[in-house]
């Protein structure tokens, strides 16, 4: 086996790599706070256009504000959001997630920027691991995958919602409803923490649960891919429903 020696020099994002490195570090970044940004929009200035009802004639709901609590809580102050109510959750979840970390340490925190990549000078000698506020929550990621997993079943009810709204309504939104629900349900089920749930803290698991395990270790590789689809498809999802709010689109109805 063949050795490669990777001369480091010690100067910020110095590297001996010859690969495209810079272009995913970039793109992950970029995308990564541009979500940011989009998501504290929705929470701080754009409180109740993505809530059930905007749409005339369809009964779609931004997944920012699932599940809808609005109508358990008619004393929820107007000028509060209602998707501070839910959006902990799945900020909690995605936060923690192990892909996330990973994007968010390399393309945010440039600590470091990639693999055989040289850091920040100023923050080298700086990682205290995950004991510090907010990082530590990240050892709780199976705790938001619980609630996670109710998200996720609740995306469901809501797709059924749209679709058996005044008998059956299938439109250009129900698309987005439905690949929000499905991208959910493969980021969820292909998580690190989920996978460990099957099988992993067992030494001799029943053929069934191996099976399950296996099944699951599939979709864990393709972890990344689902984490970026199930991101743009509630990104999508919620501009989609803004803008026919607006009126700068016009949803189409099939059925
Ligand atoms: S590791 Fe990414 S969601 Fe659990």
């Amino acid at each position: 086996m063949s050795v490669i020696e990777l001369n480091m020099s010690s100067e910020s994002f110095s590297t001996d790599r010859k690969d495209s490195w810079k272009q995913s570090w970039l793109l992950f970044g970029f995308t990564f706070v541009a979500f940011a940004v989009y998501s504290i929009l929705v929470v701080a200035y754009d409180f109740k256009d993505g809530v059930r009802g905007v749409v005339p004639g369809a009964d779609y709901q931004s997944p920012f504000y699932g599940p809808d609590l609005t109508g358990y809580l008619s004393n929820w102050p107007v000028s509060l959001p209602f998707a501070l109510l839910t959006l902990w959750a799945p900020f909690g979840f995605r936060g923690t997630c192990y892909y996330m970390r990973r994007v968010y340490y390399r393309s945010v925190f440039n600590s470091p920027p990639g693999c055989a990549v040289e850091g920040f000078e100023g923050r080298r000698g700086k990682y205290s691991g995950e004991t510090k506020f907010p990082f530590f929550l990240n050892n709780y990621h199976k705790y938001f995958l619980y609630v996670a997993i109710i998200l996720g079943i609740f995306h469901w009810y809501e797709l059924i919602l749209v679709v058996t709204y005044n008998g059956l309504y299938i439109g250009v939104g129900t698309i987005f409803a439905f690949l929000d629900a499905l991208f959910l349900t493969l980021y969820i089920s292909s998580c690190h923490a989920f996978r460990n749930i099957f099988g992993g803290s067992s030494k001799r698991p029943s053929k069934f649960k191996y099976n399950i395990w296996s099944f699951i270790s599939g979709l864990n590789e393709k972890h990344g891919i689902f984490f970026w689809l199930s991101l743009f498809s509630i990104w999508v999802y919620d501009l989609y429903i803004r803008l026919v709010a607006w009126g700068y689109l016009t949803e189409v109805r099939f059925v």
